[in-house]
């Protein structure tokens, strides 16, 4: 369904017609609030011209609390570049002229709207516990056979592995995302993604050149995020060991938040911090998963001094191998190149968990 905000009644029944399909057009803000609560659906809506500008991004911006998925489209005669950037910040999805009717019209189609991707966040409060290894075999266990696409975001800005674990050699990376431009064309023209050779996934790296990384600013990685829900199945996104403003947008669009840990001591203080500080930032528990990698180490603490950090179930269990460095010096994640390996198989039954759930081929349905 297009939900249409224009108060000239003329123009509301012009544009209506334009876009074809379900429509439903209303003359204030205050009605699309009230449409979409009640239809709770996944919808577009039109921001129509004669609307306040300022208004209009205010709005978009508490509307994405509550909708995230909403995708808002806003018409502007003779928009500025300014203009169109704030509007990009605020998170509309597109600016049209409103005479752009074709535009217009494929922006609310259900090929525009498609995937609804559900985006996997893998985060621990100390280094080196394992989540650029998690990150990478999960993301390819999602991608099964082929038959869900998957994206791996690198946001560990500053210290990014996942190109030197993929064996990745190129410098297109979110520095891309510094300079201006909309982030779904960014992604539409091909200049932020990279294919992985061997494991069907497409990835984004983290920037390489000095001072880069802070330039990425986190309203850009919040756009990008929501570009790639409506182009991926799932987003797995590997993090940083500490909660930046980066960690915070990430946190924000997951569906799912895997917290890792290793079975040891000081690893385990962390965890509980983690856990503590998810709760506080008001995070469902629903949603997290507290994974143990190289779990086989756990000789000297015990059972319950896990679960007395844990307080609730432990997702999964993974072995501690030498393969795993050897995969990262080869390129190649486990899961790809070793199915069968018991690091594989553990994470590949926890992914297992989620794929019933996932939307699967979107884009091949919508191309
Ligand atoms: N299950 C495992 N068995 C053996 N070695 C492992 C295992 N998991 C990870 N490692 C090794 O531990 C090291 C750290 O792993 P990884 O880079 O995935 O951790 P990280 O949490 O992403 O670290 P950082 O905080 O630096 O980003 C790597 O050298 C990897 O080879
Ligand atoms: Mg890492």
């Amino acid at each position: 369904m297009t939900i249409v905000c224009e108060p000239d009644v003329r123009a509301a029944r012009v544009l209506a017609a334009a876009i074809g399909g379900e429509v439903r057009a209303v003359p204030a803000l205050g009605e699309v609030s009230a449409l979409l609560a009640e239809t709770g659906a996944r919808c577009a809506v039109v921001l129509g011209a004669g609307l306040d500008f300022e208004e209009a991004l205010r709005f978009t911006e508490h509307l994405h609390v509550d909708h995230p998925a909403v995708k808002v489209i806003l018409l502007r005669e003779r928009g500025s570049t300014v203009e169109t950037g704030r509007a990009s910040a605020a998170g509309v999805a597109a600016v049209f002229d409103p005479a752009a009717h074709d535009q217009i019209a494929h922006a609310c189609s259900v090929d525009g709207l498609r995937a609804d991707g559900q985006v996997f966040t893998v985060f621990a409060a100390k280094g080196g516990c394992g989540k650029t290894m998690l990150a990478t075999n999960l993301a390819v266990a999602l991608r099964g056979a082929g038959e869900r696409r998957v994206c791996l975001l690198d946001l560990d800005l500053d210290h990014g592995d996942v190109a030197s674990v993929l064996a990745l050699d190129t410098d297109r990376t979110l520095a891309r995302l510094i300079a201006g431009g909309e982030v779904g064309e960014l992604l539409d023209r091909g200049e932020l993604v990279t294919a992985a050779p061997r494991t069907g996934l497409d990835c984004i790296l983290a920037p390489v050149a000095p001072g880069d990384a802070e330039r990425v600013r986190p309203a850009r990685i919040d756009r990008l995020l929501r570009a790639l829900t409506s182009r991926y199945d799932a987003v797995v996104v590997d993090l940083p060991a500490r909660f930046s403003p980066a960690v915070l947008v990430a946190l924000d669009h997951a569906h799912h938040h895997l917290v890792v840990s290793t079975p040891e001591r000081p690893a385990l203080k962390n965890l509980r911090q983690t856990l503590d500080i998810l709760d506080l930032l008001g995070y469902s528990r629903a949603a997290r998963a507290v994974l143990f990698n190289r779990s086989d180490l756990s000789a000297a603490i015990s059972a319950a001094d896990v679960a007395a950090v844990v307080r609730g179930p432990i997702a999964a269990h993974l072995p501690s191998s030498r393969d795993v460095a050897a995969s990262i010096n080869q390129g190649v994640p486990l899961m790809a190149a070793q199915p069968a390996h018991p690091v594989s198989v553990a994470i590949r039954r926890f992914a297992d968990r989620y794929t019933p759930v996932l939307p699967t081929a979107n884009i091949a349905r919508a191309t």
